[in-house]
């Protein structure tokens, strides 16, 4: 089937008025220039620096080279006519100098970046969303404790009133975190991501001082621009248990509650879920929760963030035999999730993604619609959502990437039926608008709807891009 007649035969999108659709990315995956203008090493610097940590010895020293060449992927973006954008800021562009103690002398330069390329995407008539964390903590901040260190989520607060009262002029949206989930379990349980510590009373704090980050950086944003709309996102998790069996049952809601309901529920209901407490009673005594904690985590969310790729299946594990541990985030010796030992990620069905990450879009659909049913009235987007497929390059220098056209089509279709049971769905970013930096995989996994050339810097946008234009034209999909 061609894509003109793929188009033909679609349906019209069920969305409200004024959903928007648009691409997402981040500052480490893209933007490169990682010593340009005062930028100081963040903790993925490091990390890929080191020896062994990121597939083929890949860096993000130079990415997609987007600091030189935002003009150009903005003129790409209002070419595909998307309507906006949501890309992070670089904290050690914002305030190089910071520490524990304090946030040092904001950096005019790294302000002017961002400035800059706020203006080049208003001028193209595409909102800007920006990610004030995906990632990329200051080294100084990992060298003094991290995110297991309440000071950091003391510093970050800092430094998203910085960012509110120096760009909040032009920039409206504010997405606190990106992923903590990933901060947290990744970085500091298997050590997959940076900074690459493996502790899992360390996950725990860091996952309480997100969440307070968040907060205190909702506090200091609002203060600043009290128009704004401030934004957390989360990677949920569309849990299945592998069978109806009670074990397996219960294996689910301990994953669900360590990936989604520690998060949503402090945020949203003021508390951390029981069940977690108790389960991870043997990992942390939680003491780094303090008096008013909670309460402070407890306030109006103006968008909740989802990202979603893939579902989630658990089993409970019976110890016999090797324990499955296909949960779609890498090799490690060491498990990201704390007190899950008796829990095990059993391989699922394809079709599967280059990330070997199985397809199934109905979790999109489940998660919105769940959001809606539990926390009424909370406005969603869908911050992410896409695929990596391995791309071949046409003769005539095409890339026909009907896998992601299929999987990015079923997606879209997912979200408009949330909407039609009832889910506030206000706007869709695809992930992602360039082939980037993609964590420990390096450049081997390509998620762009527009090719970049590694060697020469050339964008392509690839027959994705050239479909999800047309979708946001005709709103048919
Ligand atoms: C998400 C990240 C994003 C990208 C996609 C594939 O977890 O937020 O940066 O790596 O996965």
């Amino acid at each position: 089937m061609t894509i003109e007649t793929t188009i033909a035969a679609a349906p019209r999108l069920n969305l409200p008025t004024g959903f928007v659709w648009g691409a997402a990315t981040a500052a480490y995956q893209i933007e490169g220039a990682v010593t340009a203008d005062g930028r100081t090493p963040s903790i993925w610097d490091t990390y890929s620096h080191t020896p062994g940590r990121v597939l083929n010895g890949d860096t993000g020293d130079v990415a997609d080279d987007h600091y030189h060449r935002f003009r150009e992927d903005v003129a790409i973006m209002k070419e595909l006519g998307l309507q906006t954008y949501r890309f992070s800021i670089a904290w050690p562009r914002i305030t190089p100098q910071v520490t524990a103690d304090g946030l040092g002398p904001v950096n005019e330069a790294g302000i002017d970046f961002y400035s800059r390329l706020l203006d080049e995407l208003l001028a193209a008539g595409i909102t800007p969303a920006a990610t004030l964390y995906h990632w990329d903590l200051p080294q100084a901040l990992e060298d003094a404790g991290g995110w297991p260190a309440r000071a950091t989520a003391e510093r970050f607060a800092e430094y998203a009133g910085v960012v509110a009262d120096r760009l909040g002029d032009r920039l409206h949206t504010f997405i606190t975190l990106n992923e903590p989930w990933c901060s947290a379990y990744l970085g500091y349980g298997s050590g997959v991501h940076a900074p690459g510590r493996t502790d899992h009373a360390d996950v725990l704090a860091a996952v309480h001082h997100l969440n307070l980050a968040h907060s205190l950086a909702t506090t200091a944003i609002r203060a600043a621009r009290p128009d704004a709309t401030v934004g957390l996102t989360l990677n949920l998790a569309w849990v299945n248990p592998a069978t109806d069996a009670p074990a397996d049952v219960a294996a689910a809601q301990r994953i669900d509650g360590l990936q989604n309901r520690v998060f949503l529920d402090p945020v949203l209901r003021g508390s951390y879920p029981q069940d977690i407490l108790v389960a991870t009673s043997s990992v942390t005594d939680w003491s780094f929760v303090r008096d008013g904690d909670l309460a402070l985590i407890h306030q109006p969310l103006d968008v909740l963030g989802v990202n979603y790729y893939s579902p989630t299946v658990v089993r409970a594990y019976d110890g016999v035999g090797e324990r499955e541990e296909a949960d779609g985030h890498g090799d490690s010796a060491v498990s990201p999730w704390p007190a899950c030992a008796d829990i095990e990620f059993p391989r699922q069905p394809g079709p599967y993604t280059d990330m070997g990450w199985s397809i199934d879009a109905r979790g999109l659909t489940e998660l919105l619609v769940r959001m809606h049913r539990e926390h009424p009235g909370l406005p969603l987007m869908v911050t992410e959502n896409g695929a990596a497929f391995p791309d071949a390059v046409e003769e005539d220098g095409s890339i026909r990437d009907e896998d992601r056209i299929a999987y990015l089509r079923d997606h879209v279709r997912a979200v408009s039926e949330a909407v039609a049971a009832g889910a506030p769905v206000q706007g869709y970013y695809v992930w992602s608008l360039l082939d980037n930096f993609e964590w420990g995989y390096g450049y081997s996994k390509r998620f762009g709807i527009v090719r970049v050339d590694y060697t020469t810097q050339e964008r392509t946008p690839k027959a994705s891009a050239h479909w999800y234009a047309e979708l946001i034209r005709t709103q048919t999909a």
